[in-house]
């Protein structure tokens, strides 16, 4: 990617982040050790991209003939509609390469998309690869909403980007108006969201085969000087890079979805686990929820046949043919019952104050009868001791071979 980057951040909603290439690599990779032919003959849409700078266009314009595509299709956003939407300068400059084709066009350079296609090879060189690409002005600014790209969309038969966080669900609607293989990035913490829980539960998408731990680094504008201290930014040889916490997900088969945990019995975790808050001490049943606590995913006891409350994290390492997914702990969304609603509930903090308790009603929550010192916990009318709420937990039971 180039390093002209002019850009001064000053949008707290800005999208402009761009994804690495040995991400890129490091996870079709998995896809592909799962199904060498997983690409072979197929139409990929890369849309909401930036297909000169972005390096998901160069991955697979690079490998078209290793991965036996059919056609390439890259799209990118208009650049007076980023300039109107996060009101920042230019990231990217505009570029020779565009500049000097014969179709470039100063007003549509400014207010349309444009399109790269890839199917053959352009220039005989005997290969097709980056050099064949060809480009010109979509009709329209790129907005993956419009038509155009909708009928791109129903051209392609697989769909990779990483698509603007701020429109990340409205993205994720649009995958599902027409049910296509995708590979897409967004937030950790997006699969608590209302609209897409269910589709993870139901086993319509899922992690990627990427670790979710440290999050992923982007290729971003230079961030305000205010922002530059912090641990998630990073310049390397002039560019700047921020860390987010976002993964991949898919709706293509990989095969670390289908390794099972190794994990102990319940016996084992309470005499050996590492986890001081398992070890000794066993799993502490929820009041609000048919179900237990289990505060880590490597502490899930094998022999368990209940339902079990797990960190959102566990999501990462989920084998649908070892787990069954029952809900989540939101309240009553997403169709899991909580068994109790705590009336007059206080919250307690941790300075003593107090304040309307209506929170605990939303998570699961531990009931103690000692009153707890040092944390925010929770009192109610029909609650027989102290409430501690835990963090929204994903509700598992083990499948049975
Ligand atoms: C997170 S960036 C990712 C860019 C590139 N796909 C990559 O990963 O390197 C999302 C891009 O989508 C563009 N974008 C924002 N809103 C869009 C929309 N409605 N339709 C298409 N693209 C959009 C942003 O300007 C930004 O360039």
């Amino acid at each position: 990617m180039a390093n002209e980057n002019l850009s001064k951040a000053k949008n707290a909603k800005n999208d402009e982040f761009y994804t690495q290439y040995i991400d890129i690599q490091k996870e079709i990779n998995a896809y592909l050790e799962y199904d060498p032919n997983v690409f072979r003959g197929k139409t990929i849409l890369l849309p909401c991209d930036d297909p000169e700078w972005s390096n998901f266009t160069k991955f697979f314009a690079q490998n078209f003939e290793n991965f036996g595509l059919k056609k390439l299709i890259s799209t990118s956003y208009a650049r007076s509609e980023k300039r109107r939407k996060y009101q920042v300068e230019e990231y990217h400059q505009m570029s020779l390469f565009e500049m000097d084709a014969p179709q470039y066009d100063e007003e549509l350079s400014d207010s349309r998309g444009r399109i790269f296609t890839l199917t053959r090879d352009r220039d005989n060189s005997g290969r097709i690869d980056i050099d064949d690409l060809e480009w010109q002005y979509l009709d329209g600014d790129g907005d993956f909403q419009s038509d155009e790209v909708k009928a791109l969309r129903h051209e392609a038969d697989i769909i990779v980007t990483n698509p603007p966080f701020s429109q990340y669900i409205e993205f994720i609607r649009w995958l599902y108006e027409e049910e296509k293989k995708f590979l897409i990035i967004g937030n950790k913490s997006s699969i608590t969201i209302k609209e897409i829980f269910p589709l993870i539960m139901n086993n319509r998408m899922w992690s990627g085969a990427t670790s979710w731990s440290g999050g992923l680094w982007f290729q971003i504008p230079a961030p305000p000087e205010s922002n530059r201290t912090g641990a998630s930014y990073q310049m390397i040889n002039g560019l700047w890079y921020k860390n987010v916490s976002s993964t991949w997900f898919t709706n293509i088969e990989h095969g670390r979805r289908h390794q099972p945990l190794s994990l102990m019995t319940q016996q084992d975790n309470i005499r050996f686990s590492s986890h001081k808050d398992v070890n000794g001490i066993g799993y502490l049943p929820y009041d609000n929820y048919a179900a237990i606590e289990v505060p880590f995913a490597d502490a899930i006891p094998s022999d368990y046949d209940g339902i079990m409350g797990v960190p959102v994290t566990f999501l990462e390492k989920y084998c649908p043919e070892q787990f069954v997914i029952l809900g989540i702990t939101l309240g009553n969304t997403v169709d899991y019952e909580m068994t109790k609603v705590y009336r007059n509930a206080i919250q307690h903090n941790k300075d003593g104050t107090t304040q309307g308790g209506s929170k605990v009603n939303t998570r699961a929550a531990i009931c103690v009868k000692e009153k707890p010192t040092g944390t925010v916990y929770y009192t109610a009318d029909n609650a027989d001791g102290y409430l501690l709420s835990i963090y929204p937990r994903i509700l598992i039971r083990r499948r049975h071979s």
